[in-house]
């Protein structure tokens, strides 16, 4: 998809469809462009109202067709609103098979948002949006449509509106990035694949990638990652990327990768089981953040690490009753072998901490069922340093990629003390807290860096459509870390 911005009037550019914005409290180009238009407002056939469209062929604009899209009450308006209304309406219109299109939503006014936010929000809908996971149809292929160009236009441009469509472009792509991975068959996203596409990143400028497998893996002493690879006809893979596009001391992200979670020797049911090709979404959000910064060129300094393996039944699988060390010398005993992300981050974090030093740790993981059934798909659960939580829930609630605090009482860490090890990783075994009580587990193998735990179980798929979000992979976490590190 080509996005390009254009200076003029949304009248006077041909397009198969242009699509203009209209708020329901003031409908004057509406009323200018489409003859009999007071009769339509009367009759309620269009009214603005937000998400509701009108089309028709004009002979007052040069483009084929014109569709008018509602904006809902101007005082209402925010960004979200139009990220759902450029997204909305590109995918519509690509899945009818319009090919170029115009929009003057980007000279749309949104209160406490400049100019520069507009664009962005626009560009990153439609690029979200548009987006479909095409790779594995063989089928009428053909028949699957793709939007080819958009046309951005607004009274004046520069250069700082292109640079925000710049933006819009990379962003929106790095979260689709995402949903490319998490939507990969685990057969075809082994860890070994995992690490080779954060590798491919690591050819961006100021990117460097470090892989390490089974044998680096065991120099490096991380026993945790090797137990819950046990039972894997697949190694395990420890990665660890940095960006360095500033001086300053780094904050490294960690993340779950787990490509396929069978539950191991506690086996998951049947039902849903296919979906847990998605439990390396935390890797997923690890590799696009850092290539989006790259892509960006921001101006800060990021790790960003993950531990991939698969967690499966073979014959040498870790099983109930085991007892293994993590790096930082603790001794995890293992209650349930599902309950493995934890024991693979105790590893990634341990490590992180001791060896990268960096000022602050944030680790995504589609970690617990539990954070799904306190927060269902619409927020990701956090728990950890209050002031880094404060700024995380400021650039959630900005870009729409929002979080959720989870109580976080000292009561909650005896949950995961064991008899026999230091810790084991399952508090109640009746589920009580769950979320909570895996984050106790992982606060065990943080010794005193400022650290958040953003558990996306819940909000790295989603069950049905959502605006310019559709069905399946999120894409959730890009955007988020982005806002939250660059502002
Ligand atoms: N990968 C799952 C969590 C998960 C569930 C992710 C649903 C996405 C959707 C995790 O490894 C797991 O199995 N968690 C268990 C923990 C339990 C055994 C303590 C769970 O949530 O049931
Ligand atoms: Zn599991
Ligand atoms: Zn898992």
């Amino acid at each position: 998809m080509k996005l390009s911005l254009q200076q003029g009037k949304i009248e006077d550019v041909q397009a198969d469809a242009v699509v203009i914005g209209v708020f329901e409290d003031s409908y004057s180009v509406f009323k200018k462009l489409v003859t009999g238009a007071d009769s339509l407002i009367k009759k309620k056939i269009f009214t603005g109202e937000f998400l509701k469209v009108y089309g028709s062929g004009s002979d007052k604009i040069k483009g084929d067709r014109v569709l008018f899209v509602g904006l809902g009450k101007r005082g209402e308006f925010d960004l979200e609103k139009l990220r759902k209304a450029a997204g909305v309406t590109a995918k519509a219109l690509q899945a009818t098979n319009y090919k170029k299109i115009a929009t003057d939503l980007v000279e749309v006014n949104v209160a406490g948002s400049s100019d520069e936010e507009v664009v962005v929000a626009v560009t990153e809908a439609i690029v979200m949006g548009c987006y479909r996971f095409t790779k594995y149809k063989t089928v009428d292929k053909e028949k699957i449509n793709f939007l080819q160009d958009v046309v951005l236009v607004r009274g004046s441009v520069g250069k700082k509106l292109e640079e925000a469509v710049k933006k819009g472009e990379i962003l929106g792509n790095g979260s689709n990035l995402v949903k490319d991975l998490v939507g990969m068959p685990a057969m075809d996203l082994r860890p070994k694949d995992l690490a080779n596409i954060a590798k491919g990143v690591g050819k961006l400028k100021n990117v460097s990638v470090k892989v390490y497998d089974l044998k680096g893996i065991k120099k490096l002493g991380l026993e945790a990652l090797q137990a819950v690879n046990y039972g894997s006809a697949h190694e395990p893979r420890f990665v660890i990327m940095e960006y360095k596009g500033s001086s300053e001391k780094p904050i490294a992200l960690v993340g779950k990768g787990v490509t396929f979670d069978s539950g191991g020797i506690d086996i998951k049911p049947a039902r849903y089981m296919e979906e847990m090709k998605m439990d390396m979404g935390g890797a997923a959000v690890v590799i696009g953040t850092i290539k989006t910064l790259a892509e960006l060129k921001a101006k800060v300094h990021v790790y960003g690490v993950f531990a991939s393996t698969e967690n499966m039944t073979g014959g040498n699988a870790y099983k109930p009753g085991d007892i293994i060390r993590a790096y930082n010398k603790k001794t995890i005993e293992i209650v349930n072998t599902d309950a493995e992300g934890r024991v693979i981050l105790s590893d990634a974090l341990s490590y992180t901490e001791a060896k990268l030093k960096p000022k602050a740790i944030i680790d995504f993981a589609t970690l617990t069922g539990a954070v799904m059934v306190a927060l269902g798909r619409d927020a990701a659960g956090v728990i950890g340093d209050p002031e880094m939580i404060k700024k995380l829930k400021k650039s959630g609630d900005r870009v729409y990629e929002r979080v959720w605090e989870l109580p976080f009482y000292d009561e909650y860490k005896e949950y995961v003390k064991s008899e026999i090890a230091d810790v084991k990783n399952l508090g109640c075994p009746n589920g009580d807290a769950g979320a909570i009580t895996a984050a106790a587990f992982l606060a065990t193998f943080i010794d005193k860096t400022p650290w958040v735990h953003v558990d996306i179980a819940g909000t790295a798929w989603l069950d049905k459509d959502r605006g310019y979000v559709p069905k399946g992979p999120s894409g959730y976490g890009v955007r988020l870390m982005v806002e939250f590190l660059t502002k």
